[in-house]
């Protein structure tokens, strides 16, 4: 029998449905996360956010604005206001030729009903979005995630990605449960660039770093792997982009179209 390696592996490419298979379905519904699935994602990618009463839902926006047709902040709101609201319409009127029935009044799904209908034959790469803002997200997140049985350490590694551009968020997971594997997203300006220092910074708390893909140089990316640090970079929806980044020496990357990394992949 062939043992599979491990999600973490560097040697393991991972293909991250990026709001689930977002450039096919409502992103953050599950039709998304469920097509990112069928489509050979590796994992479902969750941004997350906190409502008024403290519930984490699946959202990229704290602005309801970007996929509702209400506007105002998520934490303005409690769950059962947010509930009502229809987060798949928005795409079947932008997307004629890809619009689907079952995508209009798509709800807004917390992490609790993601992890309940999902189970622990999904793996999840959770972001902590604007975490400054949210007061308590951590724990709670980490609560639903000890609900879920999903930190048990008998599962496979690499079941649960944490995620943010937040170091203070990450270092506060960390505190909770130093089991998690954390990466350290990044939003560089021009080129990317870490100093030997600032690496060796972020191998004390993270496994691996997520830059934006336009940023990379294949400097950089080895860079990075000869540090013994993962390297995901988001978000690439293209063929070209991503045969070029898999060459260079990433270890996965998030995608809209997960089907298409899983086409490059099979080609190479
Ligand atoms: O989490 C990686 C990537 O998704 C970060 O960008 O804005 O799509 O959450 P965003
Ligand atoms: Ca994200």
């Amino acid at each position: 029998e062939v043992e599979e390696l491990s999600l973490l592996s560097p040697e393991r490419f991972l293909n991250i449905a990026h709001r689930g298979a977002s450039g096919y379905a409502p992103e953050h519904t599950i039709p998304a996360y469920e097509l990112g699935e069928e489509l050979a994602g590796d994992y479902i990618e969750i941004d997350l956010q906190m409502t008024k009463d403290g519930e984490l839902i699946a959202m990229h926006d704290s602005d309801l604005s970007h996929t509702t047709d209400v506007s105002g902040d998520v934490q303005e709101l409690n769950l059962n206001e947010i509930r009502v609201l229809d987060v798949g319409s928005w795409f079947n009127e932008i997307y004629p030729d890809l619009a689907n029935p079952v995508f209009s009044g798509a709800k807004v799904p917390t992490l609790d009903e993601i992890f309940t209908y999902f189970g622990k034959e999904s793996n999840y790469y959770i972001e902590t979005k604007t975490p400054n803002k949210y007061p308590g997200m951590e724990e709670a997140l980490l609560q639903l995630l000890r609900k879920h049985d999903l930190l048990n350490t008998s599962l496979r590694e690499g079941i649960v990605i944490i995620q943010s551009f937040h170091k203070e968020s990450l270092l506060k997971i960390q505190q909770l449960d130093s089991s998690i594997p954390l990466i350290q997203l990044f939003n560089f300006k021009g080129k990317a660039k870490l100093s030997d220092a600032q690496i060796a910074e972020i191998k004390e708390y993270a496994v691996g770093i997520g830059p934006n893909f336009k940023s990379l140089t294949p400097k950089f990316v080895k860079k990075i792997r000869d540090a013994d640090l993962l390297i995901h970079p988001y978000t690439v929806n293209e063929g070209k982009d991503m045969e070029r980044l898999v060459e260079w020496g990433v270890t996965g990357m998030f995608t809209n179209y997960p089907d298409v990394l899983e086409k490059v992949l099979r080609e190479r």
